[in-house]
């Protein structure tokens, strides 16, 4: 084990594979999904270790790939900078060099997206981006799944993201190039995405000051806090920007009669959304987050099996 190849693939935003590997992966984390609940078991991974170094909190990506290595045979390692070198200074490079020695794969959440860049850098073995400040591409393996489970492709159909331009929608632009869907970004001016991921996505994607038109006819509706990790000094500032920009029942009015609902969760109800729009039929938060678990259990056998 621990045999990595020289050039690992690493998994830092949705770019990095194209649009048949999504899919594919997409459609194994559907198989790997029927195969845990018919009881099947699957170990590939018997023997491996992914490392998952953790600067912000998390939830959903930490029980959802701890879980994914145990069902896959293998065992995850849950680091944080208070209990290891990596918060008194170690260099990252120095990190990467070292952890990419002893185990199969690290998964990195952290703040500035150069950090993650960086650590694949100088690692031996496959990286993948658990959410920076710019993209939570992990997520959108799971909205994918969601998506594909409940009305088929996405291909062609309208995407309306109301909120910040923040990770999530700069990873619901990547998707829209990758899988072929027009995106609509309702957001106040100031919180734009950031040029540099809207500008080779201007084909599909196009900035709509006004909520209630961007959700018009939309297919699927998705939004996200208005103040992510990192940026809690500034959530009174965010909140009057914001005002207006809340999900609720009118807006969801506005969008197809089969418009599903998503939100990558914690949601702060009241604010970005309404707490009856979370608890719709046609909401499918939940199921979001499941699918956290099978689609990066797919990542992990593709990231692992090619390396
Ligand atoms: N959606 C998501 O990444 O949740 P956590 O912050 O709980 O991991
Ligand atoms: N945009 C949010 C996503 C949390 C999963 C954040 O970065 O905090």
């Amino acid at each position: 084990m621990n045999t990595p190849s020289p050039t690992p693939r690493h998994f830092l935003s949705l770019l990095d594979l194209s649009s048949e590997e999504l899919k594919r992966l997409i459609q194994r984390a559907t198989e790997l999904k029927a195969m845990q609940r018919d009881g099947h078991v699957h170990e590939p991974l018997k023997n491996r270790t992914l490392a998952m170094v953790f600067e912000k909190s998390s939830t959903r990506t930490r029980v959802s790939f701890e879980t994914g290595m145990t069902q896959l045979g293998g065992h995850a390692l849950f680091l944080s900078p208070r209990d290891t070198q990596l918060g008194r200074g170690e260099p990252l490079e120095d990190s990467a060099r070292v952890l990419s020695r002893m185990v199969d794969a690290i998964m990195i959440r952290t703040f500035e997206h150069e950090k993650v860049e960086t650590f694949a850098r100088y690692s031996k073995v496959p990286v993948i981006n658990a959410l920076t400040d710019l993209l939570h591409p992990c997520q959108l393996l799971a909205d994918m799944q969601t998506w594909f489970e409940h009305r088929g492709d996405i291909r062609g159909r309208t995407v309306a993201w109301i909120g910040d331009g923040n990770n999530m929608c700069h990873s619901y632009i990547n998707a829209a190039r990758r899988f072929d869907f027009r995106l609509r970004i309702a957001c106040p001016e100031g919180y734009d995405p950031n040029p540099t991921i809207l500008t080779p996505a201007a084909d599909r994607c196009e900035i709509i000051r006004d909520p209630m038109i961007a959700a018009e006819g939309a297919d699927l509706i998705v939004t996200d806090v208005w103040a992510s990790m990192g940026q809690e000094e500034e959530q009174a500032r965010r909140e009057k920007a914001f005002a207006g920009y809340q999900v609720d029942d009118a807006l969801m009015a506005r969008a197809e009669p089969d418009a599903l609902f998503m939100h990558c969760l914690p949601a702060h109800r009241g604010e970005e959304v309404a707490a009856s729009v979370i608890d719709r039929p046609d909401s499918v938060v939940w199921d979001e987050a499941e699918n956290r678990l099978h689609s990066q259990k797919a990542l992990l056998e593709f990231l692992l099996s090619s390396s």
